[in-house]
């Protein structure tokens, strides 16, 4: 009897832990902002520096945009969007580039998101953690793209002058 309560009591502790970790593993924490081409700015387009064969381009939404011309930390609900496209490719499999000098975008892969919600993150390894920004990755059609959005954390974690944005000098 006091066996079987051990393993229950046990149980139940295991569950809460896993359930304590969930917010900041789950794939889908942050919703998929549907509305983004018709609410959002798009506030940069460029060849992505991350990697060679890629174009980004860069929407946020008004709270985000405000606080950031105004030089404020972008407060709770201010959401950025990433749409990663693929390079057009060569036959040699190299991106084309065109007589601008620049890449051509070909199929749209990813839609990166960042969103910032008071709080987010504070049960992360310090390393992981973005000051309430969390990450979410979703295929065009809206469903995750099943990213491991812990590396997402761990690159722009570092970005502590910047309010773990790279780009935030583009939104003033
Ligand atoms: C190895 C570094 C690295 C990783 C990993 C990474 N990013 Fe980024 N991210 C960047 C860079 C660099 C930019 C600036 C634009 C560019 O050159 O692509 C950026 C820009 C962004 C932006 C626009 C806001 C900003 O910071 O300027 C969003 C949103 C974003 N990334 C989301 C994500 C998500 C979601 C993931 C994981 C699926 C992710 N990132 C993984 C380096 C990274």
């Amino acid at each position: 009897m006091k066996a079987l309560r051990v393993m229950f009591l046990t149980a139940v502790v295991l569950a809460i832990s896993a359930n304590a970790q969930a917010p900041a593993s789950a794939q889908d924490a942050t919703a998929f902002p549907a509305d983004y081409k018709t609410k959002f700015t798009n506030y940069l387009s460029l060849d992505r520096t991350q990697n060679n064969d890629q174009i980004i381009r860069l929407f946020a939404n008004d709270k985000a945009l405000a606080a950031a011309k105004a030089g404020e930390k972008l407060p709770d609900g201010s959401v950025i969007v990433g749409e990663i496209y693929k390079a057009r490719l060569d036959k040699d499999g190299k991106p084309v580039v065109s007589t601008l000098g620049r890449k051509i975008r070909d199929k749209l892969a990813v839609i990166a998101v960042m969103e910032r919600r008071d709080g987010f993150g504070k049960d992360l390894p310090q390393e992981l953690q973005n000051d309430g920004w969390d990450f979410a990755a979703f295929k065009p059609d809206g469903s995750s793209a099943g990213k491991d959005l812990n590396q997402c954390r761990a690159c722009h974690a570092p970005l502590t002058d910047t309010q773990h944005l790279f780009s935030l000098q583009h939104m003033k």
